[in-house]
């Protein structure tokens, strides 16, 4: 998956992290998990925390002036005769977000230290693909889809548990009167980008890397993959090229490279040149055939991509911490107008605080445990966790780690008292949670 940060890890054993702690309804049985207006059942697999329970409840979308909203309702405009297919609960089973769509058993995603599940069979989605079979069955012929999207991972100004991705697809007959339109089409939209302040370095090739589906008519997946890449190339152009500054002189840079995604082939990857640097935008591809037949939509042949909003919306904003996103501040959301991208004008930086916890661990913790516990304790006024060292006592051969967390409200100076109140919080939740012993 695009944005799987694929770590070594410290251990793949399985996550101490089991149940939701203090479920919020009393009225609902321990055994029972309140997610999103659903009830599930909890079993030992369970490593949903309330932390991320509580982000589920909250929509960020349906604020018009919050700038996850803002570009997302600038993409739909791009492209207005889309449908807009909204997934109702981003509670999935692990088969609709990983089997259906080809993952392999052994994929880094499905480990349950990188994805919340609510029991054994069903997990928070950890990509909008994971509606992808349910969008092909509408029958649209150009859909987009954004959902809110859950991973676990660690803290700091770039990585937060829950962020938003927009899928989209468009399917084609594979009728010789509408690949013939589609060539022309094609031939148009070449000819117009052509014209524009964009410079497109197509890296990506065709081999056995990489290839045409052995379903295809390679010259009708080539026509597909034409289209897929003329259409994001418009996208780019749309999203960067004004906050780019692109001219003639000095072109939009959009570089395509292969990819490797398990639900398509020939696989891409899209990049943006901006201020500076590459950033890595998205992924798409020609859609799998199987996942056409399993949706019921045969003779017919899709490209679709998948891209994250936040990443996009905090270059385009200058927005710097990825926790903005979710501030209840009205100096946040009062910047922003719906319809226009602006950059963000921050509202006096507080100072951080650091503080450590050491411990000794008497069997394998990962960072992600800590992570998540951390969140538990201090919500979001963590705002970076690190591993700062890690022993091994030469006598009793036993293990200490020492994590540094900073602390910083986004909103307000936090007080001394209140961060050794956190702090004791999470020694406790540390040793409850994890059986590890403060130093
Ligand atoms: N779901 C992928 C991810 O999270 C992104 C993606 C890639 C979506 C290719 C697509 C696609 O629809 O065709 O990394």
């Amino acid at each position: 998956m695009l944005e799987t940060r694929l770590r070594p890890l410290a251990s793949c054993s399985f996550s101490v992290l089991t149940r939701a702690r203090g479920l919020a309804s009393s009225s609902t049985p321990s055994s029972q998990l309140r997610v999103a207006g659903g009830t599930y059942r909890q079993d030992a697999f369970t490593n949903v925390t309330n932390a991320i329970i509580q982000k589920a409840e909250t929509s960020l979308l349906s604020k018009p002036s919050h700038p996850l909203s803002i570009l997302n309702s600038l993409i739909h405009s791009h492209f207005p005769d889309y449908k807009a297919i909204t997934p109702s609960s981003p509670v999935v089973s692990v088969f609709k977000n990983f089997d259906e769509l080809g993952f392999p058993p052994d994929h880094p995603g499905r480990r349950h230290t990188d994805s919340y599940y609510v029991n054994k069979e069903q997990l928070l989605r950890t990509h909008a693909s994971a509606h992808q079979i349910e969008s092909f069955q509408t029958d649209a012929k150009k859909w987009l889809l954004t959902a809110d999207v859950y991973r676990r991972d660690e803290i700091d100004a770039s990585h937060y548990p829950v962020f938003h991705q927009m899928d989209g697809a468009r399917v084609f007959d594979k009728s010789p009167s509408e690949l013939r339109a589609l060539e022309e089409e094609n031939e148009v939209m070449a000819h117009r980008l052509a014209q524009e302040n964009i410079l497109i370095e197509d890296e990506s090739s065709i081999g056995p890397q990489n290839p045409y589906q052995q379903a295809h008519d390679p010259a009708q997946a080539a026509l597909v993959a034409a289209n897929l890449k003329h259409t994001l190339n418009g996208l780019m152009l749309k999203l960067f090229g004004g906050a780019a500054g692109a001219t003639k002189e000095n072109p939009l840079r959009v570089r395509w490279i292969d990819a490797y995604f398990p639900f398509t082939s020939p696989s891409y990857e899209v990049e943006v040149f901006f201020r500076g640097k590459w950033l890595e935008i998205l992924g798409c591809g020609v859609v799998n055939q199987a996942i056409l037949d399993r949706a019921g939509v045969k003779e017919r042949i899709s490209w679709a991509f998948g891209l994250g909003l936040e990443r996009i919306a905090m270059v385009l904003f200058s927005i710097p911490d990825i926790r903005l996103f979710w501030s209840q501040d009205p100096r946040f959301l009062s910047q922003f107008t719906p319809g226009v991208i602006s950059t963000f004008k921050e509202f006096s930086k507080f100072p951080s605080n650091w503080k450590d916890v050491s411990f000794w661990i008497s069997r394998d913790v990962h960072e992600n445990d800590v992570c998540d516990i951390v969140r538990e304790a201090a919500g979001d006024l963590a705002e970076d966790v690190k591993e700062i060292d890690r022993f091994v006592h030469p006598q009793t051969s036993k293990t200490s780690l020492c994590y540094r967390i900073h602390y910083r409200s986004m909103e307000r100076s936090l007080s001394n008292a209140e961060i050794s109140a956190i702090q004791d919080r999470l020694e406790g939740m540390l040793v409850s949670e994890l059986g590890v012993e403060i130093r």
